[in-house]
């Protein structure tokens, strides 16, 4: 047998674990907040696994009785060399590189614990939900391994009917963020890799047969028609379900297929979401003993040469890019407050839009940009040097494309969903990107695919995008950094553009590093005054973009990252942001405001 068949061999074998032990999860269930839910957030008792002591015997063997069995010590002639008992704590959800000094870098296996009195209700399921944990999460639950989820920013659930005791339950969580070259992201990213259980942990209960996911938009290129669809899960998958929007005087009585799923579509004049006017309408997804209720807009997106128009009206992205890192205290975002501390910021800049990089953002940060009126790019990690050609990795990128699109399709401010930023061209990796753009489209086929690609001097003073991606995508989307990566601020000067393809521009990544309050010439890196002529140089240039129909300058908040360490300039953060990890406000952030208040002028809005 040929190398080349065993190494095939031993990747099938890795991409069928790997889906196996995924089904063991439940479909995602989607707005988890509408339904009845008890929190398991708070404080969870820990052991720190370097070794992996708890999963592993000294064979790397899987073992039967390791941390997840959760076992009580009883007797003492009984060898014990873990209890969760007497073990220290942290918070969830958080993660845990900010919650004690010694995690700053900790990269491994920490296991949690959480006890908790429950008392299962009579004929109704029970699901065990979390908003995302960072990297691999293995569940137990009163012992029992559920299964494994493989991704850091998006939700899973899994069905505990029947494992749940009357009385005192518990559930471990193994957390392993260790990075891996064919993970997704891979091992080198351009910020920290928060490790923990980083969003909240939740039971649901629902009726035997309950509304586990729906679509309600408006139909693709008909402003006047709402369309979806309804899914029910159980065994009565024939029970009628209402879709009502009172306030549109809409009451439809829908008859689902034996799968559960039900389509349909009706006229409609709602009143238009769109950054000015976000409006939201009440949306109730009924059953004879289930309601679901969201709120929810309706408004068209589409392109039309290099014009982006929003409800038919071509519309300009006056965005800013955002990494899920909390203002002033800089881990993981965890709260609705610290999604909106951010959020408000880029609204005082003059947003219309925010690149929520480079990863699924927590649902609420897309809740609260909805109703806040900011446009939302989606992104899965697929970020820099991913395993092309490994078709676990590929899964894992899917599988996570999915999931985003599963959680945010009805939020009617998610205008882009990303499939990868800055990959390096390749076959291999335009097949890869191909495929999830196609998958994309499968699961939504109203919003816009888009990716951030990467400039190119065609020659001296001409820069241009030559990506065959941007075939692929609805938008020419790409990072340029003349200025900072390449030349000073002065090359922007003599830099033109020009596109061979007639798609909308998007700058998706410009900028340079400030620190707050250092000063000096404009060609000193690292001062205001650098970043801000900068700022002033790259906007002039970016008017002379042929098709530019948005930016998202990079980045709102200097953020943490491991690669920035320039000692009393970087100190482990990444500088570019036009407000500092402190909240303090750069003269590039006016800068931008002073554009974005031009901008609006000019589409008068
Ligand atoms: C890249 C990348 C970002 C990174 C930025 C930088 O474009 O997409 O994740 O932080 O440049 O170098 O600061």
């Amino acid at each position: 047998m040929t190398i080349t068949t065993m190494k095939k061999i031993m990747l099938l074998m890795a991409l069928w674990s790997a889906t196996m032990l995924s089904a063991q999860f439940a479909p995602q269930i989607i707005n988890v907040e509408a339904r009845k839910t008890t929190s398991l957030n708070g404080v969870w008792k820990t052991t720190v696994d370097p070794f992996e002591n708890g999963y592993y015997d000294y064979r790397w063997k899987p073992m039967k009785n390791g941390y997840g069995a959760d076992k009580d010590i009883t007797d003492k002639t009984t060898l014990y060399e873990q209890n969760f008992a007497n073990e220290r704590t942290l918070i969830v959800p958080g993660d845990w590189n900010t919650q004690r000094s010694e995690f700053y870098y900790y990269e491994g296996t920490i296991w949690y614990r959480k006890r908790f009195n429950f008392t299962p209700t009579e004929n109704k399921r029970t699901f065990l939900y979390f908003g995302a944990a960072n990297y691999e999460a293995i569940v137990f639950v009163n012992g029992k391994e559920l299964g494994k989820h493989i991704g850091g920013f998006t939700p899973f659930n899994f069905e505990v009917t029947g494992l749940m005791k009357k009385g005192e339950n518990s559930v471990v969580v193994k957390v392993d963020n260790k990075r891996a070259f064919e993970a997704v992201p891979t091992v080198n990213t351009d910020w920290w890799n928060y490790g923990g259980i980083t969003r909240g942990v939740t039971l649901i209960e629902t009726p035997a047969t309950f509304v586990r996911d729906y679509y309600v938009q408006l139909k693709k290129g008909d402003k006047n028609t709402i369309s979806g669809w309804v899914q029910l899960d159980g065994k009565q998958l024939d029970k009628s379900v209402n879709v009502e929007i009172p306030e549109l005087k809409i009451a439809l009585q829908l008859k689902p297929d034996a799968n559960g799923y039900a389509t349909f579509e009706c006229k409609a004049k709602p009143n238009y979401w769109s950054p000015e006017n976000p409006k939201l309408y009440t949306v109730n997804i009924v059953t004879d003993d289930d309601v679901v209720t969201d709120q929810i807009g309706f408004r068209t997106i589409e392109t039309q040469g290099t014009k982006i128009l929003l409800n038919g009206k071509e519309t300009f992205l006056r965005g800013i890019c955002i990494h899920e890192e909390a203002a002033f205290r800089n881990g993981r975002i965890f709260s609705k407050e610290e999604d909106i501390t951010l959020l408000e910021w880029a609204k005082d800049m003059g947003c219309n839009f925010v690149r929520l990089a480079h990863y699924p953002h927590n649902e609420q940060m897309v809740r609260q940009a909805e109703r806040l009126g900011l446009l939302v790019w989606s992104e899965i990690p697929v970020y820099w040097t991913i395993q092309w050609t490994n078709p676990a990795t590929y899964q894992n990128a899917e599988n996570q494309l999915t999931d985003m699109i599963t959680r945010d399709k009805n939020r009617t401010n998610v205008i882009i969903w990303s499939i990868a930023n800055e990959t390096p061209q390749s076959a291999e990796r335009f097949s890869f990107l191909s495929r999830l753009a196609a998958k994309a489209r499968s699961l939504d086929p109203v919003r816009l695919v888009g990716a951030a690609m990467e400039k190119e001097e065609v020659k001296p003073g001409l820069m241009t995008l030559k990506d065959e991606l941007s075939k692929v995508t609805d938008v020419l989307s790409f990072n340029q950094y003349v200025g900072w990566y390449d030349g000073l601020p002065e090359k922007c000067d003599r830099v033109n553009w020009t596109f061979s393809e007639q798609k909308p521009v998007i700058i998706s990544e410009f900028g340079g590093c400030a620190v707050f309050g250092m000063h000096g010439g404009t060609t000193d890196r690292f001062t205001e005054e650098f970043q801000e002529d900068l700022y002033i140089r790259s906007i002039n240039m970016l008017k002379r973009v042929p098709g530019l129909a948005g930016v998202t300058p990079w980045i709102l908040k200097d953020f943490r990252s491991p690669r920035r360490q320039m000692r009393d300039i970087q100190d482990d953060f990444n500088r570019k942001g036009v407000i500092s990890d402190k909240g303090e406000k750069k003269k590039s952030f006016f800068i931008m405001q002073k554009w974005y208040e031009e901008l609006k002028k000019q589409y008068n809005k």
